[in-house]
């Protein structure tokens, strides 16, 4: 039967394997150019790391894929569609989330509400719903679910972001620096609650400076220099350059 979709189908702007496309992104700050042609996809249920050192640009394409920098260039497509110029809130609706650079959990609010703060829009059973799956995956949240985040560690913070970002079961969850400031059995913690997301089909984009456990996690990724990519591959294809620019 022929319809409008299925003509528009046989022509895709973005494969249909893929969630996310940046197509050479350009993200600037007055005369900084802090990302430059940036070409990447993101395909459903996969994850994809993005390395660089201090500088390199990591912030800005995190920043500028939920809305929150304008792309002063190119293109960002998700599940086909063109939102480079759509609202972060729209692009929230569409199902990105993000856990953002230096977690920023609110340390006055309890723990429970900054989970539910991640999910404002939903019904009350399917914030209830959300709870009760995070409360399961890290059973110690649920112990203290009324304690003040600003009483947990660094790294209870970020699982604490992370859990924020996953109330509405988001297509997409963009985690930047993750790894920022915490110790080895904190990145270990971490990196558990992240397979957790991986588990439930959710694609995921890091952006870190810690090569070595951000590698671990991801099937794809790329070198970031500068606000340009460097090398993109599987992991074993730029396993040595993304950890020689750690801490460069
Ligand atoms: N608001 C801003 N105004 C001006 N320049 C900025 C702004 N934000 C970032 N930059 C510059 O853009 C470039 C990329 O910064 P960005 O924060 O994206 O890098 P990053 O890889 O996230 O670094 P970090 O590891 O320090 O978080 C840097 O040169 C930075 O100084
Ligand atoms: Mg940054």
């Amino acid at each position: 039967m022929a319809s409008p979709t299925v003509e528009r189908a046989a022509e895709p702007a973005t494969p249909t394997d893929t969630l996310l496309e940046l197509d050479r992104l350009d993200v600037r700050y007055g005369g900084v150019h802090a990302v430059q042609e940036l070409s990447i996809r993101v395909r459903p249920g996969e994850t994809v790391v993005l390395i660089g050192a201090n500088g390199a640009g990591k912030s800005s394409v995190i920043n500028a894929i939920m809305g929150l920098v304008p792309a002063a260039g190119g293109q960002i497509r998700y599940l086909g569609q063109d939102i480079t110029r759509s609202s972060p809130a729209s692009r929230a609706r569409a199902g990105i989330r993000i856990s953002p650079e230096g977690r920023r959990v609110f340390a006055h609010l309890s723990i429970e509400d900054n989970i539910l703060s991640g999910g404002y829009t939903l019904s009350k059973a399917k914030r209830d719903e959300a709870l009760a799956w995070m409360y399961e995956a890290f059973p110690w949240l649920a112990a203290r679910r009324k304690a003040p985040a600003g009483t947990l560690s660094g790294g209870q913070q970020q699982i604490v972001a992370i859990a924020r970002a996953l109330t509405a079961s988001p297509k997409l969850l963009l985690l930047d620096e993750p790894f920022l400031g915490l110790s080895p059995v904190a990145i270990a913690d971490t990196s558990a609650a992240i397979r957790l997301v991986q588990e439930r089909g959710m694609a995921v984009l890091i952006s870190e400076q810690m090569a070595r456990p951000a590698l671990k996690l991801a099937d794809h990724g790329h070198v970031l220099r500068t606000g340009t990519l460097r090398r993109s591959g599987t992991v074993a294809e730029i396993r040595d350059l993304a950890l020689s620019e750690d801490y460069l």
